[in-house]
């Protein structure tokens, strides 16, 4: 019977309109959507007669999707905020990165990755213009699961300043800070000149920060650095590492942390023949982090993937 004459018996109940909705889209060709919308409705109707929520709710909760609309721009996901804060990012990336014994695990990938980081050589830094951080070098391997150096690995890295935003943050900065693309050595060696990451509040002046007040969370993030490791022939890791000595590693506002991901600031009062080449004076803290790539495979999900949707939601070079 075509849409719009069935019986007058239809919609009675709340439970009928549900019915009703799932057969409609029970249609729907591909198989892949089709699970996925029969999923969605049979979750969202649930969820609806589950909380018996008001229409006063109901439109509030259309002001706040359309607050958290007119918020996104080319430096602002409140969207990817949402899905970060409530969860979502990282049960998404669990499911979808699934990494055998010994690869590095991945964690959420924020909303502060910009296209056009720099190319760095070896010890390169990123933090040049920031002045009141204390500097570290970060320096490790990338290997394959067998523990073999992987040459020509890129590390795409990213962090806060010390004053805690990112560059694209920062009212007081012209262009790119605190990125770079490094290049793992024959020995699969990389190294990296920075400063000490500092724990940094996401940003809450929209609706995701009214949440997070409302539900009585904060919205700091421990201190951390952002990876992408890619390299030919093997699946691209998007992670971070975390200081072992931050206060909020148990209260992530983005529940992004993981044991394997924590790392050792080690403070040094000493030169070292390293900082000395590198023109560091002490102090100045190191940090190792091997990372542990596994093979792709034919549908492995890629980071790429994830950049070219960040650049289609108009996240823009430089
Ligand atoms: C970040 O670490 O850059 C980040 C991740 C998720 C939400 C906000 C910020
Ligand atoms: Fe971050």
């Amino acid at each position: 019977m075509p849409d719009g004459q069935n019986d007058a018996r239809r919609n009675k109940t709340e439970n009928d309109i549900t019915a009703e909705v799932l057969a409609r889209f029970s249609a729907t060709p591909d198989p892949r959507l089709r699970r996925i919308m029969l999923s969605l409705i049979g979750h969202l109707h649930a969820f609806v007669k589950d909380v018996q929520l008001t229409e006063a709710e109901w439109f509030q909760a259309i002001e706040i999707l359309t607050e958290a609309g007119k918020m996104c721009s080319n430096k602002r996901q409140e969207f990817i905020l949402f899905s970060d804060t409530l969860g979502v990012s990282m049960v998404v990336d669990l499911l979808d990165h699934r990494k055998p014994e010994g690869a590095t695990e991945s964690t959420v990938f924020g909303p502060f990755h910009r296209l056009g980081a720099p190319e760095m050589p070896a010890g390169g830094n990123i933090a040049d213009r920031d002045h009141t951080g204390t500097p570290a070098l970060v320096s490790g391997r990338v290997l394959d699961l067998d523990g073999k150096p992987v040459a020509g690995a890129v590390l795409d890295v990213w962090q806060a300043q010390t004053n805690g935003l990112y560059d694209s943050q920062d009212q007081a900065l012209d262009g790119l800070h605190m990125r770079g693309k490094f290049h793992s050595d024959a020995e699969g060696c990389y190294l990296i000149r920075t400063v000490l990451p500092v724990n940094y509040p996401i940003p809450s002046d929209g609706p995701v920060g009214r949440m997070l007040k409302a539900t009585g969370r904060h919205p700091w993030r421990p201190a951390h650095i952002h990876f992408v490791v890619s390299a030919e022939g093997y699946e691209p890791v998007t992670t971070h590492i975390f200081d072992r000595t931050d206060e909020y590693l148990g209260s992530d506002a983005v529940f992004a942390v993981k044991d394997s991901l924590i790392c050792d600031f080690v403070r040094h009062d000493r030169p070292t023949a390293e900082a000395t080449r590198l023109s560091i004076e002490p102090p100045f803290l190191t940090a190792h982090f091997d990372f542990h790539l596994k093979p792709a495979t034919e549908q492995s999900a890629t980071v790429l993937d994830a950049q070219r949707r960040l650049a289609a939601l108009g996240a823009a070079e430089g």
